[in-house]
């Protein structure tokens, strides 16, 4: 039974470092804060269980006699109940909650007004994120760019329902909820791409709702931000600019938008710099030429009740609208 349960504890720990992000592993000052929390408190309670198994074993030990180990009567008996019982509880407790709901709390909730030196507005979707960076025309979806040792506000809110934005690696979560803006911080110490999933149970798509948060290295960030706040290349050959005319005269721009042309929809991602992704459909498919064709000749098949459908297109069209979307760097 030991070796079996062992085993299982041994399964549960590989799989739960299975490729994914991992809580435990802080990238920020803020998650480094609420895993030293988890860690204390971990520990205390070892230790905690620990004393009382003991206590268990020595009273059963000591089953048949009266009095407590080195003597003593009731009253002592009395004391060792208060103090173990009473006293230790209230103050262990009391300082958990200094540090927990006090410091951690403080470190990790809604930056302070003039703390942080950019903002990005984070909008919750069925089922993808939209980031926006207010004072420029940049847009993008599921792949959110930050400077790395910088602390960014970054304001949550929905489009449709409630979700949850949590990236595990850098702060707690917080719920997008309609009519309301809720504050974090993100702060990467290192550059890095760090993931991120929706927390709150959205609809069908909830599992596929994954975002990245991409930190880059400050002047790396700057050229980003200043390349995505451009309009879209022109077309460079005839087979892209045909598949830009399938785009503009198909339901493609009755949902998206792609600056500088006359798409500006915004019911699903901002397509204008797509091929700069590496991911498509909420980091659920590379995006890749035979990941992408996939997407759009059947998105339902893909991400079932995804909010994008199927087009009736020629394969001629949908190969001159793959060779566009490719080209939009
Ligand atoms: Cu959005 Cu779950």
């Amino acid at each position: 039974v030991v070796a079996r349960a062992l085993a299982l504890v041994g399964i549960s720990v590989a799989l739960a470092g299975c490729g994914r992000e991992n809580a435990l592993e802080p990238a920020s000052p803020q998650q480094h804060r609420i895993v030293d929390l988890f860690w204390g408190m971990t520990a205390g309670a070892v230790i905690g269980f620990a004393l009382i198994v003991f206590l268990l074993w020595l009273g059963w030990h000591r089953r048949g006699r009266a009095d407590l180990p080195g003597g003593g009567g009731d009253r002592r008996g009395t004391t060792l109940v208060v103090v173990l019982g009473v006293v230790v509880p209230i103050v262990v407790l009391s300082a958990l909650f200094v540090w927990s709901d006090v410091f951690v709390l403080r470190a990790t909730s809604a930056p302070a007004r003039g703390t942080t030196e950019l903002t990005v507005e984070v909008i919750g979707h069925q089922w993808w994120w939209e980031a926006r960076y207010p004072g420029t025309s940049a847009v993008t979806a599921n792949e959110i760019h930050i400077p790395a040792g910088t602390r960014v506000e970054v304001v949550g809110t929905t489009a449709d329902v409630i979700h949850s934005l949590w990236v595990p690696r850098l702060n707690r979560k917080i719920d997008v909820i309609p009519g309301r803006r809720n504050r974090i911080v993100f702060d990467a110490t290192e550059p890095g791409r760090y993931r991120g999933e929706c927390y709150e149970f959205c609809g069908l798509q909830h599992a596929h709702m994954g975002l990245a948060v991409v930190a880059d290295p400050p002047a790396r960030f700057r050229a980003w931000l200043a390349h995505n706040a451009k309009d879209a290349a022109s077309p460079a050959t005839p087979q892209q600019q045909h598949g830009r005319q399938v785009f503009l005269s198909q339901a493609c721009s009755g949902c998206h938008q792609i600056r500088g042309t006359r798409a500006h929809a915004v019911v699903g991602p901002d397509l204008t710099h797509l091929a700069d992704r590496a991911t498509i459909a909420a980091l659920t498919l590379p995006n890749r030429p035979d990941s992408l064709a996939d997407w759009v000749r059947d998105p339902q098949h893909e991400k079932p009740g995804a909010r994008m459908p199927a087009l009736p297109l020629t394969e001629g069209e949908l190969n001159d609208l793959l060779a566009y979307l490719r080209s939009l760097r």
